[in-house]
């Protein structure tokens, strides 16, 4: 349970909120590279409660700037993208992708443009993302994470947004318990090697059997991790501040690996990067991420093939289908992984705006309690005049573990 301020401190990342302006003092993922099309228009991006457009130059060259023009704040999603950078429509102000004022017509031309401030943000493309600077004063260096020093084809990067708050994409992470609830139809065929229940199937939810694992957490320099021991299976979880989590997916030491990011749209909702990595080779057809994301119509919306979610339908779950046996949850994706989306994102958008001081919280929510505890005590640390946690390390050694106790029975 948390008081108030905490709850507040945890949900609001807007300019001059605690939490945006740690928030800010890192690199953020704010659109796929595929979104930007070079001399196309300009593509409005929210991020952190900001209106922002990204485009991409005829040359190629990425641009992301407030959506207001600085001169009198017409949309810059309606200016021209032109050779060298974008135009205002309405005084023709034009801007290069790089932040230079390259020419503004209201002004005479011995004014000083080099002075004016552009609105343009910093920003760098890698494995197909477009990350931004939003911060204030000169950018950090970039932070090597997992996969940003692979090749291109070694990653898939898909977005979607979800219509809830930031955190509640990592807290589905950090509460492992749902898993055997909430997915337990899935989880079970999705381990090739082992069977989750063998030992020590102890309790019985319905007709849903489940364990109490053994939980561990502890602070890294970064975030934190925490470890998920049952009966068939080790998982190694790491949070990376202020919104990155390695999760596992297979056991493979050479198989695909997996991490989200969840980064505030405003304080209802949240761009949601599903990045797929593999160390050891290009992406292949037959493997994790391609299996499951590989065919999708649209990268940018990986959920685009479900109805739109609302509380009228449900947030999209099928009640004949769990009447009839179908599905325990009543969510039916296309793969075992979209099923498992779909389970997730149904429950943390019915969850609306988190009190979190009403919740009933148990020991099994150890790492969940842990995980908003971090961000908390990273919020006081940066007033404090420390620096932003894990932003200056590299961490590109930091990926989930998974290890298997027991072959399948
Ligand atoms: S409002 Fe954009 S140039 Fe005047
Ligand atoms: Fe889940």
């Amino acid at each position: 349970m948390l008081s108030t301020r905490d709850n507040d401190l945890l949900i609001q990342t807007g300019p001059g909120t605690p939490l945006g302006a740690l928030m800010r003092e890192y690199w953020v993922p704010v659109a796929r590279s595929a979104q930007l099309v070079a001399g196309a228009a300009p593509t409005r991006i929210k991020i952190l409660g900001e209106k922002f457009v990204g485009f991409r130059s005829p040359d190629g060259a990425v641009g992301f700037m407030n959506e207001a023009c600085p001169h009198r704040g017409a949309s810059m999603a309606l200016a021209r993208n032109e050779k060298c950078g974008l135009r205002c429509i309405y005084h023709g102000w034009k801007f290069a992708p790089d932040g230079e004022l390259l020419e503004a017509p209201t002004h005479p031309e011995s004014a000083p443009l080099n002075r004016m401030r552009t609105g343009v943000r910093p920003a760098i493309e890698r494995q197909g993302i477009v990350w931004a600077w939003l911060g204030k004063g000169q950018p950090a260096e970039f932070r090597p994470l997992a996969f940003t020093d692979l090749p291109d084809d070694h990653v898939l990067a898909a977005t979607a947004v979800i219509n809830c708050n930031w955190l509640h994409p990592l807290e589905t992470l950090w509460d492992v318990f749902h898993a055997q609830i909430l997915h337990n139809q899935t989880n079970r065929r999705s381990v090739r090697a082992g069977a989750y229940f063998s030992a020590n199937e102890t309790r019985m939810a319905g007709d849903i059997p489940f364990n109490y694992p053994e939980l561990t957490v502890e602070r890294t320099e970064y975030g934190f991790t925490h470890v998920n021991s049952d009966a068939a299976k080790e998982t190694h979880f790491h949070f990376i501040m202020p919104f990155i989590q390695h999760h596992t997916v297979t056991p493979g030491i050479r198989d695909d690996k997996a991490l989200q990011i969840s980064v505030p749209i405003d304080d209802d909702h949240t761009l949601l990067w599903m990045i797929f990595y593999n160390r050891y080779g290009p992406l292949q057809p037959n493997g994790f991420a391609m299996q499951g994301f590989g065919s999708l119509p649209d990268l940018n919306n990986f959920l685009s093939e479900f109805p739109v979610r609302t509380a009228e339908n449900r947030w999209g779950q099928d009640r004949e289908a769990m009447e009839k046996g179908e599905s325990f949850s009543g969510f039916k994706g296309n793969t075992i992984l979209e099923t498992i989306f779909l389970e997730d994102v149904g429950c943390i958008e019915s969850q609306g705006r988190l009190d979190r001081s009403k919740e009933l919280l148990a020991p099994v929510d150890k790492a969940l309690i842990e995980g908003r505890q971090t961000v908390l005590d990273a919020i006081e640390a940066y007033q404090s005049g420390k620096p932003p946690i894990g932003r200056d390390l590299d961490l590109s050694g930091v990926e989930a573990e998974f290890k298997v106790k027991t072959q399948a029975a």
